[in-house]
């Protein structure tokens, strides 16, 4: 039985009927559009696309892979540059205005540099990479000069050895170097991703807030989610961003920030005495399903409206028989309008996907 099935199976609301209160669209009524933008039927109006380009990478984060035994795509199944781009175009066409590069390391794909002017050429408003840094220094420069804006690095610990026990490869020199090249080339705002783990960094929660104050680079503290491929995700092992809030704020007292909420899902905070900024992305504690406008594009090509559900549809096999833009945009509408209203984490009986984080695109 499915996840999804199982979850019908024994009666939980997996589905829930509710009329959106902003848009007053009620999904029982309604249908889908098939002109506008790209809405599901809550309501949520999706401009935001990640595209993955590898599932494979150089790190194995304890939180993302096993140590040994991953298995990945082959080459054929992978979506192609040019493919990547027809569905980017679409996807613009239909309102998207942002695109992240994801993976795995995106920049374990060789001429990622290509895939960034490709994309940089149909006109988004911003088009970020999410990395682990560790390649990150060799092509800064023509990443920005493809046409890239900014970058995200993970990072989750800044001693040297830890930094070693949570990644298992890499080190943590050339993630610092990563950050230094790309604020030299301008790929900013800078985000330092951390994800924390009781019991492994969550004693270094003041050294990142001390570190954002004296870098200026935002860090974000991001909570464990149940997405790693070895299924050990237990809830006791994540940090909760009000403790992260708590901790900080003590030592140094914090301002909420207005985000531009539909941009990111992370709650900002400045420092009161005005130096730096943190973030809390409390993706399990405080769900922001209910502001999601994002869209996941597989590296083997499935359309993904959501990381915890296992609903995809391949945009592969819609390239690959030759189908027009229409046929593109079709399945775009119709990945979206299927979402879920979120992800259920805190339900019972909630099950991971069956895809993990690498496999998405985080
Ligand atoms: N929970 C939370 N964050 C995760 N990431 C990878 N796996 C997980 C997980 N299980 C983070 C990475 C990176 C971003 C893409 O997602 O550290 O910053
Ligand atoms: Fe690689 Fe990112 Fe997963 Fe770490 S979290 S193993 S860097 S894909």
């Amino acid at each position: 039985m499915k996840g999804n099935d199982v979850r019908t199976a024994v009666g939980l609301s997996v589905r829930p009927y509710r009329v959106d209160a902003n848009t007053g669209l009620d999904p029982r009524t309604t249908t889908m559009p098939t002109s506008g933008p790209l809405v599901d039927a809550y309501g949520r109006v999706h401009s935001d696309l990640r595209i993955s380009v590898t599932d494979r990478c150089n790190l194995r984060c304890v939180y993302c892979m096993p140590e040994e035994g991953m298995t990945f795509l082959n080459r054929a199944e992978l979506l192609s540059f040019e493919e990547i781009t027809r569905v980017a175009s679409v996807a613009r066409d239909l309102g998207v205005t942002s695109v992240r590069l994801t993976g795995g390391e995106p920049l374990v794909r060789r001429g990622l540099v290509d895939l960034v002017a490709m994309i940089s050429a149909l006109g988004f408003d911003d088009i970020a990479l999410t990395t682990n840094g560790i390649r990150l220094a060799e092509s800064a420069e023509q990443l920005k000069a493809a046409g890239l804006t900014r970058v995200n690095i993970s990072c989750d610990s800044l001693r040297p050895e830890r930094f070693a026990s949570i990644r298992r490869r890499g080190e943590l020199s050339k993630v610092l170097g990563a950050m230094d090249a790309a604020e030299a080339v301008g790929l900013t705002p800078l985000k330092i991703n951390v994800v924390l783990l009781r019991g492994d960094n969550d004693d270094e929660i003041v050294d990142f807030a001390e570190f954002a104050r004296t870098t200026g680079r935002v860090v974000r503290f991001i909570e464990f989610m149940p997405l790693d491929a070895q299924g050990d995700w237990e809830r006791e092992r994540l940090v909760p961003g009000r403790e992260v809030f708590a901790t900080i704020n003590e030592r140094w007292p914090l301002q909420a920030l207005e985000g531009p909420s539909h941009v990111a899902p992370a709650e900002r905070y400045r420092f009161a005495d005005g130096a730096g900024e943190i973030g809390l992305i409390s993706s399990v504690s405080e769900p922001f399903c209910g502001t999601c406008n994002r869209l996941r594009l597989t590296a083997e090509g499935s359309v993904r409206n959501c990381l915890f559900s296992d609903d995809e549809m391949s945009v592969r096999d819609v390239l690959r028989r030759g189908e027009g833009d229409d046929g593109v945009a079709g399945l775009l509408r119709r990945a979206v309008w299927a979402k879920f209203p979120g992800h259920a984490i805190n339900e019972v009986g909630f099950l991971a996907p069956r895809r993990s984080m690498s496999m998405i695109g985080g």
